[in-house]
């Protein structure tokens, strides 16, 4: 859809003036699209895709990333915003959908109340109307390799630092390695709507998913209120079905980090595998 077609036809007529770049439209749908193609949507077969242009002209992307047990299906909103947070970069100028928003969208992007919203396409949100050009995907990596378990659950702590935890005040960080040798950040990610924030787990494997990683080998998690606390039970569900092979590492304080295989994790999961094609 055009830039400035919809922003003449938006219901919003007071942003219906905003001078938008129509170039820049264009590239960010297309982009979105192709974040879209990523999609992991076994159930639903619907494609969901986000692109979100920083200040400087870098683009992250998400994907929605659907599981068997639905209500836990990340939409790709929530999976690049907590992407954005895990590499440490909130510098945001616009996000843009493959699809319209959602008035629940909306809702969720204006109830962040550092930033006010404009909307001046049905599938474009913009903080000003001045856009740079989009430059480079960001990839959502760490450098650092991993010589023993101790060491990513340092690098775990280390990233708990990005967390955005205004509700909680209880930062996690994780850190996935793929088996293709990735190393992938990811923290909690709140919102004053209790039911649509992120954990660190969940934002790590949403991510492999948006950037065609390959699947976890090793997941790291720090609770750095709470050495000792393991992945909740969203995260063992969702870690069941995307990382089923993987060992994960828990941040155990002083004492050496604790390794759990994911049948120890969630004894019995449903992983979907009976649903899909
Ligand atoms: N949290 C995680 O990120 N991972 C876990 O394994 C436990 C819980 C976060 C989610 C929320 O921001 C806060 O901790 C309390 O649930």
């Amino acid at each position: 859809m055009g830039g400035l077609m919809a922003a003449s036809t938006t219901r919003r007529g007071v942003y219906s003036s905003m001078q938008i770049n129509p170039q820049i439209v264009s590239i960010l749908d297309r982009l979105a699209l192709q974040a879209a193609s990523m999609s992991y949507t076994p159930y639903s077969g619907k494609a969901e895709g986000v692109v979100v242009l920083l200040e400087d002209g870098a683009v992250v992307n998400g994907c929605r990333v659907e599981n068997a047990s639905f209500q836990l299906s990340v939409s790709a909103l929530i999976n690049a915003w907590s992407t954005l947070h895990a590499a440490g970069r909130v510098d945001v100028a616009a996000i843009a959908q493959n699809r319209p928003y959602t008035e629940g969208e909306k809702a969720w992007l204006q109830a962040m109340n550092e930033f006010e919203w404009l909307f001046p396409t049905p599938t474009l949100a913009v903080l000003s109307d001045d856009l740079p050009e989009p430059s480079e995907t960001l990839l959502p990596l760490l450098d650092q390799d991993m010589d023993s378990a101790a060491s990513g659950i340092a690098l775990a702590r280390d990233i708990a630092g990005l967390a955005h935890t205004p509700q909680s005040n209880f930062p996690v960080g994780c850190v996935v390695r793929t088996a293709d040798g990735h190393v992938v950040p990811g923290v909690n990610v709140e919102h004053e709507d209790w039911a649509n924030i992120l954990c660190a787990e969940r934002n790590a494997l949403s991510t492999l998913i948006a950037y065609g990683f390959g699947p976890a080998s090793e997941i790291w998690v720090a609770c750095i209120k709470e050495p000792g606390g393991t992945p909740c039970g969203a995260c063992r569900q969702f870690i069941a079905e995307l990382a089923p092979d993987a060992t994960v590492w828990i941040d155990m304080g002083d004492a050496a980090p604790r390794s759990i295989s994911v049948p120890e994790l969630l004894p019995g999961a449903f992983t979907g595998a009976g649903l899909r094609p």
